[in-house]
């Protein structure tokens, strides 16, 4: 079993989403199938596909004008929320400390955070990736979580490029984060793989030791390109 989740990003329509949702009801697979979609398109009741958000505030409720609770999350509908994807981090300023608030309030929610780390380019040349991964898994993850969560690695500068790390690159990566949260008390977390995945490479990526899915971006808008990658993922 593989988890395959879907980022829509600031992507897609109520027509969207059902024209999806009938496209993976026609699949069989056992693997667990997830759509991250804009907070408008989430919605309660829909069978075969888990639907998730893509941010929570770090607040219960109150005066924060533009944000969404944890609360308000699961009763329209959302079972995961991605945490600290790489655009947030970016264009929004979230720090690791942001980024743990974040996970702690889907966990008291109820809601399975799918926790988003990755190296920049300049890190990567400056050969700090596996130092910068290690202490964004530490630091974006409550002390004492025993509840479920998932990581996504998503190395920044292969996001939307239409190129991927070598095999290699993405085990070592894994091993990493899997030795990290090890040492945290989080074995078998699961550790997606996540940027520029497409139905052509999604097989060889799902093979890498301690891969446990992927995270799709463009390509989970496109329905045939969706299924296809769920069909590959074995
Ligand atoms: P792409 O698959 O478009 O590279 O996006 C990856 C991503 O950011 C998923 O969260």
């Amino acid at each position: 079993m593989k988890i395959i989740a879907g980022n829509w990003k600031m992507n897609g329509t109520r027509a969207d989403l059902d024209t999806m949702i009938g496209a993976i009801s026609k699949v069989k697979t056992e693997n667990r199938v997830i759509l991250c979609v804009p907070f408008t398109l989430l919605r309660a009741g829909v069978e075969n596909v888990a639907i998730g958000a893509q941010d929570i505030s770090a607040h219960a409720k109150g005066a924060y004008t533009g944000e969404v609770s944890g609360a308000m999350l699961r009763e329209a509908g959302a079972k995961y929320v991605i945490v600290g994807h790489s655009e947030r981090r970016m264009y929004h300023d979230e720090t690791n400390d942001i980024v743990r608030q974040k996970v702690q309030m889907a966990l008291e929610s109820g809601l399975t955070p799918i926790v988003c780390v990755g190296e920049t380019m300049e890190e990567k040349r400056a050969g700090k990736t596996f130092d910068v991964i290690e202490s964004m898994v530490r630091e974006s993850l409550p002390t004492d979580v025993h509840d479920d969560i998932i990581i996504a690695y998503e190395p920044r500068w292969a996001i939307g490029a239409g190129i991927t790390p070598t095999t290699q690159e993405i085990a070592d990566a894994h091993k990493v984060i899997a030795d990290t949260l090890s040492y945290m008390g989080l074995d078998g977390t699961p550790i997606l793989y996540g940027a520029s995945v497409n139905p052509l490479n999604v097989g060889d990526i799902v093979a890498i030791r301690n891969v446990g899915g992927v995270l799709v971006g463009g390509a989970s808008l496109k329905p045939q390109e969706f299924v296809t990658i769920i069909e590959s993922a074995k």
